[in-house]
């Protein structure tokens, strides 16, 4: 298996040079259909790696790890972000994804897989007006000490946010760059204490028909589960988002909190998470349940493995305009250095 080491191939110096021999990727939506899956009309839906840091919103600047700490009196030995008109003011802004193009914040909140909301693009966006991501809570339980539930304002204190500029490479052979805010999971598990036994984490999201138009049509098995491995989860990369762009999430990109993982395929990426449940056994997750000859549990971003039914060598860039060229995709997307040890001795042409 060939792993590129992105210190010596700088992931934003991509030239968008490679071109696909496919015109066209297809997506998942058009093999849904061949499936027989019902589609939803438009007409029925309606840390540690931070090397530099500035705290933003007026709030004390510096280099450091991380800047402002105080304690506050409150058991925290840091001053914790706060949310205010939908801004999230006193982030952390790190290096992560330092040089990278960002794309449009119109490309990242209108182009969007959700299916709750329904299976076009424009459909998140249009759809999830009535979806009310506060308050809310995420329970946790499985192999932990004692079940415990903790709320999203309490979440978003556990640790300083930051923000991090992460490759999002979506199975469908699109991605995006986009600046993240949220904190590393890491953060939630130690909260959490999970017991010796939990060898897996599996993430649950909203599952709402009232508020869900495309959750009252089993265009998938609901709710959406996805799952990692507790190393994988443990990860310093591996981000629990709040917000993006200097903003809470919008709904369409899974408010108020979902999973970035971004050395794999999007769709472990769970959104609007309400759920985690820590455990022995490797979880049953949607998507390979619902394919398993084409979506594994693992869904490591692989140039090397094409999807059985298009190529995972390039990617189109979300944005890039029409005559840009398909980005070269890498192994990891471009994280080997940072996880690449966690599939020593694996065979990555496996999907499970
Ligand atoms: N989470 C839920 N609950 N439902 C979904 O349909 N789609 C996944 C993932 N998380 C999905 C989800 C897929 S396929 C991708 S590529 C990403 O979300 C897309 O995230 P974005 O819309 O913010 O780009």
């Amino acid at each position: 298996m060939l792993i590129i080491n992105p210190s010596k191939s700088n992931p934003a110096d991509i030239q968008p040079s490679e071109i696909t021999p496919r015109e066209a990727f297809e997506d998942r939506r058009s093999w849904l259909k061949a499936a027989g899956f019902t589609l939803l009309s438009g007409a029925v839906l309606h840390s540690k790696f931070a090397q530099a840091a500035t705290v933003t919103g007026g709030e004390t600047k510096g280099s450091g790890i991380l800047v402002g700490r105080a304690n506050q009196g409150n058991g925290l030995t840091y001053k914790p972000a706060v949310v205010s008109g939908g801004k999230i003011n006193g982030y952390v802004k790190t290096t992560y994804g330092a040089g990278e193009k960002l794309t449009k914040y119109e490309d990242v909140t209108t182009y969007n897989n959700y299916y709750e909301f329904g299976t076009d693009k424009s459909d998140p966006a249009q759809n999830s007006s009535f979806f009310k991501p506060r308050p809310w809570s995420i329970s946790i339980d499985g192999e932990v000490k004692k079940p415990k539930t903790i709320n999203i304002d309490d979440l978003m204190r556990l640790a300083p946010l930051e923000e991090r500029i992460y490759r999002h490479r979506c199975v469908e052979a699109w991605s995006m760059v986009v600046p993240w805010i949220g904190l590393p999971l890491s953060e939630l598990i130690k909260w959490a204490e999970p017991t010796g036994n939990a060898k897996y984490i599996e993430f649950i999201s909203a599952n709402d028909p009232q508020t869900m138009p495309g959750a009252r049509v089993p265009i998938l098995d609901w709710p959406y589960v996805e799952g990692l491995r507790m190393d994988e989860a443990m990860n310093p990369l591996t981000l629990l988002a709040v917000g993006l762009y200097g903003e809470v999430l919008p709904n369409q990109n899974g408010a108020p909190v979902r999973l970035v993982v971004p050395w794999k395929y999007g769709f472990k990426g769970a959104k609007a998470i309400v759920k985690i449940r820590f455990q022995e056994k490797m979880p049953l997750t949607t998507w390979a349940k619902t394919g398993p000859s084409e979506y594994g549990f693992y869904a490591n971003v692989n140039p090397n493995v094409d999807h059985p039914r298009w190529t995972q060598s390039s990617e189109k860039r979300i944005g890039a305009g029409l005559f840009a060229g398909r980005v070269k995709t890498l192994m990891f997307n471009g994280y080997s250095e940072q996880v690449g040890q966690l599939y020593a001795g694996m065979d990555l042409k496996k999907f499970f």
